[in-house]
Formats: C-alpha cells, sequence, structure tokens
C-alpha cells in the first residue's frame, strides 16, 4: 500500500462509520463468507452489539464458538492476566497454565481419556487424531460418513463426504472410505484389517443436526473393539457443554459409549483458537517424542482461556441451564405450527420447517436475532451460548411466531 503503515506515535484510528468499514474489509480481505450486514463492535452473554447502536440477540455464537457467552469476565479476567504474565511459549517450556487446563479437561473427560494434545482449531484436532489412530494400529484407512464435516485441511477435508467440500479439497488424500450414518451395516462393510479409525461427529450438525439411535454408537464400540479400529468422536461442536454434558461421549443419548478420541475446538477457548484432542493410554503408548508437534498449540493464552471456560461453565452451572432452557424451547416451539421437528441435544438444535429455513433466518435476522442455516435447506441451526436464559429463548420464539405469522 503507497505510504504503509502510520508511525506507532501518530494517531492510529480514526473511527470508521459503518459503510467505510464495510468497504474497507470487502477491498481488502478476500471474500470466503457471505456476511450479515452487522459490524460487530461488543458483546455480552448472548448479546452482540453493532456500532450502528442496535443490539442482536446471538443464537449461532459465532460458528458455535461462544460457548460461555460473548466476553464472559472471568475468560477475559483470565486472559489480560496471562497477557501480563507471559503471550506465549511453546512445549518446550513447562507452563503452568498449560498443566492446570490440561488437568482440568481430562478431569471433566470420561475416565478411559487420560492424556490432552493441544492445537489450534478442529480440522488440526480431526488431523492429528486421525494420524494418532494410524500410529496406534499401523493401518491407514479411516471410515468417516455421509453428512459429517470434519475441516478444511487436506486429510480433514478428504474424511468430509457432505455437500461439496470434499471436492474443494482435490487432489484428495488416500484412505478415506464412506459409510452411511446411522447404517451400522455399511460400516461393517468396510470395516477390515486395513482400516485404522472410524471417525464421527456423533450429531451431524452442519448436515441440519442428524442424529443416531444410541444403539448405533453401542455397535460402533463393538464393532471396533473387534476389529481393532480406533473410534474417534469429532465433538468439535458437540463438546464442552453443548449437548447439556460436558462430552456427548459418555452420555446417555450415545449408549454410555466412550471412544478411543475425542477432538475438540470452537467452544474451548471461548473465542481464543484452540483445538484439542483427549486420548487414552493405550492410544498415547503409540506415541514418541516428535511424532506430533505444533508451534501454537498449548501456548498460553489460549491455555489460560481454557482453564476459565470450563471454570466458567461449572461456577455458572451452565450444563443445568442448557437442559432447563432446551426443554422450555421445545415445549414453547410446539405452539408454532409451521415447525414440523426439533431434531439435536441441548443447544446444538435443528428446527426443521416444512420449506425454506433460509427464508426464517433472514427474516429473523431482520428482527435482530442471529441464527444459523444447514446444509438442509429445512433446517435452521441454533447454536446459542449456554448461558441463554428462558427470557432470551422467548424473545426468539415470539420474534418466530410473528415473522412466521408475516409470511
Ligand atoms: C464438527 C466439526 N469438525 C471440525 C470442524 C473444523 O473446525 P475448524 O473450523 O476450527 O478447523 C468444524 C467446523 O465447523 C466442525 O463443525
Amino acid at each position: 500500500m503507497a505510504g504503509g503503515l502510520p508511525p506507532l506515535n501518530s494517531q492510529m484510528t480514526i473511527d470508521l462509520n459503518i459503510s467505510e468499514v464495510t468497504a474497507l474489509e470487502e477491498q481488502y480481505q478476500l471474500a470466503t463468507y457471505k456476511k450479515m450486514p452487522i459490524v460487530a463492535e461488543r458483546g455480552e452473554g448472548c448479546w452482540i452489539y453493532a456500532s450502528n447502536g442496535e443490539r442482536y440477540l446471538d443464537l449461532y455464537g459465532g460458528h458455535a464458538v461462544a460457548g460461555t457467552g460473548h466476553c464472559h469476565p472471568h475468560v477475559v479476567g483470565a486472559i489480560k492476566q496471562q497477557a501480563d504474565d507471559l503471550l506465549f511459549y511453546s512445549n518446550l517450556v513447562y507452563s503452568e497454565s498449560r498443566a492446570r487446563a490440561a488437568e482440568k479437561l481430562v478431569s471433566i473427560a470420561p475416565d478411559a481419556l487420560t492424556k490432552a494434545f493441544f492445537c489450534n482449531s478442529g480440522t488440526e484436532a480431526n488431523e492429528n487424531a486421525m494420524r494418532m489412530a494410524r500410529m496406534a494400529t499401523g493401518r491407514e484407512n479411516v471410515i468417516t460418513f455421509g453428512g459429517g464435516f470434519h475441516g478444511r485441511t487436506a486429510d480433514a477435508i478428504s474424511a468430509t463426504f457432505l455437500g461439496k467440500y470434499r471436492e474443494l479439497g482435490k487432489p484428495n488424500v488416500p484412505g478415506h472410505l464412506r459409510a452411511e450414518f446411522g447404517d451400522i451395516e455399511s460400516v461393517r462393510a468396510l470395516a477390515d484389517d486395513s482400516v485404522a479409525a472410524i471417525m464421527l461427529e456423533p450429531i451431524q450438525s452442519m448436515a441440519g443436526v442428524r442424529m443416531a439411535e444410541a444403539s448405533y454408537f453401542q455397535a460402533l464400540r463393538e464393532l471396533c473393539d473387534e476389529r481393532g479400529i480406533v473410534l474417534i468422536y469429532d465433538e468439535v461442536q458437540t463438546g464442552v457443554g453443548r449437548t447439556g454434558q460436558w462430552f456427548f461421549a459418555g452420555g446417555t443419548a450415545g449408549a454410555g459409549v466412550t471412544p478411543d478420541i475425542i477432538t475438540l475446538a470452537k467452544a474451548l477457548g471461548s473465542g481464543i483458537p484452540v483445538g484439542a484432542c483427549l486420548i487414552t493410554d493405550k492410544i498415547a503408548s503409540h506415541i514418541k517424542e516428535n511424532d506430533l508437534g505444533t508451534t501454537f498449540g498449548g501456548g498460553m493464552i489460549a491455555m489460560a482461556a481454557v482453564s476459565a471456560t470450563l471454570e466458567a461453565i461449572a461456577s455458572d452451572r451452565m450444563l443445568d441451564n442448557v437442559r432447563a432452557v432446551e426443554a422450555y424451547l421445545r415445549e414453547r416451539l410446539k405452539d408454532v405450527e409451521q415447525v414440523v421437528k426439533v431434531r439435536g441435544l441441548g443447544f446444538l438444535l435443528g428446527i426443521e420447517f416444512k420449506e425454506n429455513a433460509k427464508a426464517v433466518h433472514e427474516a429473523l435476522l431482520e428482527r435482530r436475532i442471529i441464527t444459523g442455516t444447514s446444509s438442509d435447506p429445512k433446517v435452521l441451526r441454533l447454536l446459542p451460548p449456554l448461558c441463554l436464559r428462558k427470557s432470551e429463548a422467548d424473545v426468539f420464539v415470539d420474534a418466530l411466531g410473528s415473522t412466521l405469522n408475516a409470511t
């Protein structure tokens, strides 16, 4: 850019108006998403405050990241404190911040998962999980499922059999086999001694919040045990309290089944990028020094955010809140006649309409409510912060009713 950046001692920023921000971002940032017409300035709990003075009820959480709500004071305080102490040092040194985050994460995980590996995103967590499964078994193939989404880096996108994504990752990494979600026979047919891992989203979120029977998870566990295959749950969306339990793994919706690896990201750092794999001792025993690595994974700021996120969820009793407000929301949605079905668990909900959820999403946005769509055109997705109150759920259901009755 002609002239470059101004010197540090000059006035760095002059507030831009809304159209200037929009124009600048469109000019200089590569366009990847269709953006909502909101210039986000501040957040608190389930609310986003825009620079035009409007506030928006956020039932999407910035791609399911704002689990503790926006700017939870305990999380913000911990990040500020850590920033004062030490921004970063890599895994070449020990750190109290990292030690505490790993201990906390393992302490809330199902008993068999005893070690944490930290990275920076969901796709990286999945890549590392698949790699660990290959190292542990000496096999190469990974079975994933039609409708599943696992990320956009080469191996993870090759494991993604949802819509156009896999095509976008061409040429794909070899060694990926597709089975059908909920259909154990389709898995059995592929699960020979070339298969290192079966990896799945226990609730397929982007596919439209698709669920499987509890007995299906039991059958997957038995198949993996019988054939020496590593079972990986991609809990990037379902983890960290979203289903009203810390993880889908171990819960009743999944017949209490524990996988060999859980992958996490999104809500884990309340907005600070962080991903993780939780693994068994058995898998860990196959991983030697230098087999895996990362520059930023396990950095102090991210680790402070992880600990504070878990503490905030526990101390504010957010898991209880998720279950209570989910039940309330489901009850209230029974009165909305255009709603065909409410899919999902906890605060990962897919509201199915007779048609066109995108139009509902847009009409709600005009009423200043942020929701999500999915690859199923009839399903509106809600991934609100875990602190959503009944009164805020009422704001949504009332707006939904008036939106639908107006069209
Ligand atoms: C289930 C699931 N896995 C993996 C990912 C990839 O996570 P990230 O975007 O942090 O790489 C996503 C992202 O939406 C996801 O929903």
